[in-house]
């Protein structure tokens, strides 16, 4: 039996809870997919729950996704939502601690050393480092003997986060950050990380060591990446050639001024954190999923002998180009983050109220609501991505779906190709309008990921370059989903076991 608790009829139904402040904490926090389809079919598409004291308003579908995320820069503010946690991990000055307007000139700035003359090198980098890891990593000591017998077993998500910042480093971060991964620099990411929680979320500034570390370790990031950029001005540039701490220093605001290092300090630690633990989870649970499916593994290798098989048994390099003709890798990732999108809640602050369009507001359509000044938006696209309603087998991991010629992957696929023309510029380039859709991992709107296509390019490279080397298989099954980090990534145990290839890569 449900208890009512009295409201204003114009807001969104609002989640029943039992203790005050606390309200639905524990459920959300646990499994928020669970409870945003247990809220869902209770009260329709939109509802408002509540979250440490904090009002969230979800919506959900592609058209609460397309509300939020497409949502006006004098109605929802993303800043707002965030400044709390992310400027006392990635420092002053940039992302959420500026107006929009800045970053979206800072989310520019970025895109310039994203380019693809810049993947072209970064291919070859990252199979490197793979290939390093393979020869020294504590993980792989079967396959440092040379025996292509005996099988071993690696963690998957350790292994592929030290892979992650490894690879990340050796390409856009720069020389300097790679050799100081072996150093202090590990230790200061391992602290700074440790301030990027749920917690902090919650609670910015709490007197907890940990909160302590965090700060510690911003400052010393931040002074290990000026005095790079510092040495870098008295020697006129870096040894290594173009990595992003060049191309940002390199770029001017639309009224003429340079980056100030600290400004380009913040923006490294950015993009550091930014894309570490969501390409680490892509890349673990593609491997864990993959390994549980011999057939797709087998294709995933079939796919690579074909392509770079050579007549006396090694395999070619892979280059840049390359990536681009393997339709088994690419759905193997594509179907990965949609059930797995490591971010499972984007969430904006309402800065002046928003009426709820009717359509969106079921199941009654003959009212609408209105959400007030002060409440927290919510938007997230995993639910629509995994909607059995919308997803033919929408629990199954089934990377053909992508490949098949009708469906609402194929669909999906298709709008999102077709929406290549119907772009809208943010400042930053142009950007799909499709905000209105059932698959984005990587968000929409003016706030929607820079990096995808580095993410691609790492996770994708890193994946092919583990079957190139090893035979993989699943210890136990594909784990569930540990909600209780800012992403989602997999719960221990996540191991899988390996076996070294007979034919090695050239
Ligand atoms: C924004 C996902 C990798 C940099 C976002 C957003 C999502 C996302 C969902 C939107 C957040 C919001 O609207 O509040 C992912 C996934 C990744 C990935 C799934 C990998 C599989 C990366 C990488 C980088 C990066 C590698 C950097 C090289 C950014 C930046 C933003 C962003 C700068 C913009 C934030 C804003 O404008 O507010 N990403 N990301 N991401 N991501 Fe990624």
């Amino acid at each position: 039996s449900q208890i009512l608790i009295p409201q204003d009829p114009s807001l969104p139904p609002l989640v029943f809870y039992w203790i005050p402040f606390f309200g639905s904490a524990a459920s959300y926090g646990e499994e928020p997919l669970t409870f945003f389809f247990k809220c869902r079919e209770k009260y329709g598409d939109v509802f408002t729950f509540v979250l440490m004291g904090r009002r969230m308003t979800v919506a959900l579908g592609p058209k609460g996704n397309n509300f939020i995320l497409g949502g006006r820069l004098t109605q929802v503010s993303a800043e707002e939502a965030y400044t709390h946690l992310t400027t006392p991990v990635f420092g002053k000055g940039v992302a959420y601690d500026v107006p929009n307007h800045v970053l979206m000139e800072q989310k520019r700035f970025v895109k310039v050393g994203l380019t693809i003359e810049h993947f072209r090198a970064y291919v070859a980098m990252i199979d490197k480092e793979v290939g390093d890891y393979f020869d020294s990593s504590r993980f792989f000591p079967t396959y440092q003997t040379g025996s292509t017998t005996e099988w071993g077993k690696f963690n998957a998500f350790r292994a592929l986060s030290e892979l992650t910042i490894l690879t990340a480093s050796r390409t856009l971060q720069g020389e300097e950050v790679r050799n100081g991964l072996d150093a202090s620099f590990a230790q200061y990411y391992h602290d700074l990380d440790g301030g990027f929680t749920p917690l902090n979320f919650m609670f910015p500034n709490l007197p907890l060591p940990s909160y302590w570390r965090r700060d510690r370790a911003h400052k010393a990031m931040s002074d290990f990446y000026i005095n790079v950029i510092q040495k870098r001005k008295e020697q006129g540039g870096s040894e290594a050639g173009y990595d992003m701490i060049e191309s940002l220093m390199n770029q001017t605001y639309k009224d003429g001024r340079a980056l100030y290092d600290y400004e380009v300090a913040h923006i490294m630690i950015a993009l550091l954190m930014a894309g570490q633990h969501t390409s680490s989870a892509t890349t673990s649970w593609a491997l864990l999923h993959a390994t549980a499916r011999p057939d797709i593994m087998e294709k995933m290798w079939e796919e690579q002998v074909k392509l770079f098989g050579q007549p006396d048994g090694t395999l070619r390099p892979m280059t840049f180009e390359d990536m681009k003709e393997m339709p088994v890798l690419d759905s193997v990732i594509r179907e990965t983050l949609r059930m797995h999108p490591p971010i499972h809640s984007i969430i904006r602050k309402v800065i002046a109220p928003m009426d709820v369009p009717g359509s969106l507001a079921a199941p009654s359509k003959d009212r609408s609501y209105q959400i007030p000044k002060g409440h927290f938006l919510l938007a997230s696209p995993a639910v629509a991505q995994i909607d059995p309603k919308i997803w033919k087998n929408a629990d199954t991991w089934e990377p053909g779906r992508w490949n098949d010629t009708d469906g609402v992957a194929a669909e999906e696929y298709k709008k999102y190709v077709d929406s290549e023309g119907d772009k809208v510029d943010y400042g930053f380039g142009l950007v799909s309008k499709g905000t209105e859709s059932q698959y984005l991992p990587f968000g929409a709107g003016r706030h929607r990921c820079i990096g995808e296509q580095f993410a691609y390019v790492q996770v994708g490279t890193i994946i092919a370059s583990f079957v190139r080397r090893i035979e993989m298989k699943i210890e136990g099954r594909v784990p569930d989903h540990n909600y209780r980090t800012m992403i989602t990534l997999p719960k221990e145990p996540c191991n899988i076991m390996y076996r070294r290839r007979q034919a090695p890569s050239a």
